[in-house]
């Protein structure tokens, strides 16, 4: 299937809620939560494709870089790629019905499969968020790293079991949905965490832990003192507070602070290889795509899915090559102009 077919397909299946516009840069659907947008002025999810377009990249052509190395280790997990699917949920009401959250969870967890890579996969106020990850898992179709919404710590710890006694090799939090609207209405409590109270999730679960929505230094830091294994840096793609800064802005200062301590993953506003290349120059060990593989998933299940991966992985190769970047694991900031 090709990106032009599936982005077509998608645009019907999606009815409006996603335009799937030329540039996904969070202008057209400013504004739209529920749906695929930012939150309010649409601005924190604008900064993130415009933080990204502001790096330039250094075009280097003398050298033997042929077959640059696109496969890396995180956390364990032997990926063919640098990027990992973000978690999506509430997909009938983001995506206007276009798919079930269980058909989503598991075009994502097959299609992530099918490419090399894997997926994470999303939690809400109605259980079968959550579950749909660990049925994915259940029917064979592949690992899924299940992030849990910010609730009371042992309902976490509970979920986290849960999810590793499915099978998935790594969980998570978004930390960012400490005051998430559709969980709250809902009588489901979420909210901020201490640093101990991190702690004590890692101390009471068994798979690597992962701390989603970090956009400072110091909650980097936090990060590393409680023992979690990684944190994505990003501001949930423009949907937790608005206005926050571009991941691409805040990345490098985060890297400066934690790099090599804890692995470092980052998302937002990510649409080609070359982005990929930026974000790990700006101190990234990997990178999460959220709305790109949405679009793949509604236009084309697990296919679509992994299409948008292949494509990613090829406009990586192509950018390493032309920055003579011989592997991921060892991008050099001197790329960047
Ligand atoms: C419709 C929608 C639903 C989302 N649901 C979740 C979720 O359940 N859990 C989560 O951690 N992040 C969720 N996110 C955020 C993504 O995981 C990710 O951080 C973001 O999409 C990355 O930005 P990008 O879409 O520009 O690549 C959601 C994003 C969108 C667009």
């Amino acid at each position: 299937m090709d990106w032009h077919t599936l982005k077509a397909q998608a645009r019907e299946k999606f009815r409006g809620a996603c335009r799937v516009c030329p540039i996904c840069n969070g202008v057209a659907c400013a504004g739209e939560v529920p749906g695929m947008g930012g939150l309010g002025s649409g601005a924190a999810f604008r900064n993130n494709v415009e933080a990204l377009a502001g790096f330039r990249l250094n075009l280097r052509t003398i050298h033997n870089v042929h077959t640059p190395k696109l496969s890396c280790r995180i956390l364990g997990l032997d990926l063919s790629l640098p990027v990992i699917a973000a978690a999506i949920g509430g997909i009938a009401m983001n995506m206007n019905g276009a798919m079930t959250e269980e058909e989503y969870a598991a075009a994502i967890v097959a299609g992530c499969r099918q490419a090399g890579t894997i997926g994470m996969t999303g939690d809400g106020p109605k259980p079968e968020v959550f579950e749909a990850g660990l049925k994915a898992m259940a029917a064979g179709l592949g690992p899924a790293i299940p992030i849990i919404k910010p609730r009371d710590v042992d309902k976490i710890v509970e979920l986290a079991q849960r999810a590793a006694a499915a099978g998935a090799p790594a969980f998570g939090i978004d930390i960012d949905a400490a005051a998430l609207i559709n969980m709250t209405n809902a009588g489901q409590k979420v909210g901020p965490k201490t640093k101990d109270e991190l702690a004590y999730i890692k101390q009471h679960t068994s798979i690597p832990f992962i701390v989603k929505g970090i956009m400072t230094p110091d909650e980097a830091e936090a990060c590393c003192a409680a023992g979690v294994d990684a944190i994505v840096v990003s501001n949930h793609g423009g949907r937790a507070l608005d206005h926050t800064p571009g991941t691409a802005q805040v990345l490098p200062y985060i890297a400066e602070t934690v790099k090599g301590r804890i692995t470092i993953l980052v998302d937002g506003g990510i649409r080609s290889g070359a982005d990929i290349l930026k974000m790990l120059a700006l101190g990234a060990d990997a990178v999460l795509i959220g709305r790109p593989l949405a679009i793949g998933a509604v236009g084309g299940g697990a296919d679509g899915v992994a299409t948008v991966l292949n494509k990613f992985a090829g406009e990586l190769r192509a950018a390493m090559v032309l920055t003579g970047t011989a592997d991921v694991a060892a991008v050099k900031e001197d790329i960047l102009w």
